[in-house]
């Protein structure tokens, strides 16, 4: 890949790969209790960014994994990465209007539905993820491990055990201990799930797949501090939801607790450490290596 303009069109080009493959996976059947499925269409299909799949299938690609059980699999993060979005905007937490540029599922369809299209994505995800035994047989005991990955990461010990803190701590000042314990669980959680997966499916052993969960936990806390970065500077319109969504909700954040400035130096330093540990992995990827610059230094 030789610059960045080469860079966007291969992202494009996955994106829209990914987004595909998610319509292949939503549920077909209807029947009466079909609002259901439409919700859980209209969140996941609204667009996004779709770096967790996307970073799953580049880790696979590192390891030159043959696995067909990835599939299942990238379409199980995104489902729960987006009921986490769905749950996260309620009025019950931080009553957001706006999500990926349209509005945001309880608005359309209801806080009651809204959480109901939550839970069920997150039941179909694990639903979706078990088709890994039938796409692959072969591999059922990576997939068994991608499963337990995929369980732990989301639960209590993973992102929703981060939005209990962020939820319990909200209006409160809090420590930078605390602060960080939110991000490595609300957000790098997930990251993890997602690269971890792609490990584990590709191939790689124990030791690299531990090696991979540190780099994405610098990922993930460098993606969450460029997150608070850019309620503070960037726009609705760019950002497909509400700005100053975090001052609105008198969230600690890394900006409010450092600064602009030095959260723009951390993310720096955490995306440093990131691909320095990258370099340090069996395979090699260049696209990975810039998704992962990318990704923390966007701005969306
Ligand atoms: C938003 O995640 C929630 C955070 C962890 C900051 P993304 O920024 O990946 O959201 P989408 O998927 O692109 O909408
Ligand atoms: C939420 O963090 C992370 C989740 C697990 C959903 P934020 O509340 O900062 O995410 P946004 O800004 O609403 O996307
Ligand atoms: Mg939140
Ligand atoms: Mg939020
Ligand atoms: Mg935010």
């Amino acid at each position: 890949m030789n610059s960045n303009s080469d860079f966007q069109v291969q992202m494009e080009q996955r994106v829209r790969k990914i987004e595909a493959m998610l319509m292949e996976y939503l549920p077909r059947q209807r029947g009466y209790q079909s609002v259901i499925m439409e919700a859980m269409s209209y969140s996941l299909l609204a667009g996004g960014k779709r770096l967790r799949p996307m970073l799953m299938k580049e880790t696979y690609r590192l390891y030159n994994g043959t696995s067909g059980a990835l599939c299942p699999f990238m379409a199980a993060i995104e489902m729960i990465h987006t009921y986490s979005l769905v749950h996260d905007d309620l009025p019950a937490m931080d009553n957001d209007e706006y999500r990926r540029g349209r509005k945001t599922t309880h608005v359309v369809y209801g806080e009651d539905m809204a959480i109901l299209a939550g839970d069920a994505l997150l039941n179909y995800a694990f639903e979706t993820a078990f088709r890994a035994f039938v796409t692959d047989p072969e591999d059922s005991l990576a997939v068994g491990r991608a499963l337990a990955v995929l369980g732990e990461k989301a639960g209590i010990y993973g992102m929703i055990g981060g939005q209990v803190i962020d939820v319990k701590e909200t209006g409160h000042s809090v420590t930078k201990d605390v602060l960080d314990t939110i991000y490595k669980l609300k957000t790098s959680a997930l990251i993890e799930a997602s690269m971890m997966i792609g490990a584990i499916l590709g191939g790689a052993s124990e030791e690299e797949v531990k090696k991979v969960e540190k780099i994405a936990e610098y990922v993930g806390k460098a993606f969450q501090i460029q997150d608070d970065i850019l309620d503070v500077t960037s726009t609705n319109e760019a950002l497909g939801k509400p700005v100053h969504s975090d001052e609105k909700n008198d969230k600690t954040t890394y900006v409010t607790l450092l600064g602009l400035e030095e959260a723009r130096k951390e993310v720096a330093r955490l995306s440093d450490e990131a691909i320095g540990l990258l370099h340090m992995l069996s395979g090699e990827n260049s696209y990975l290596e810039h998704l992962l610059l990318w990704l923390v230094h966007r701005d969306r």
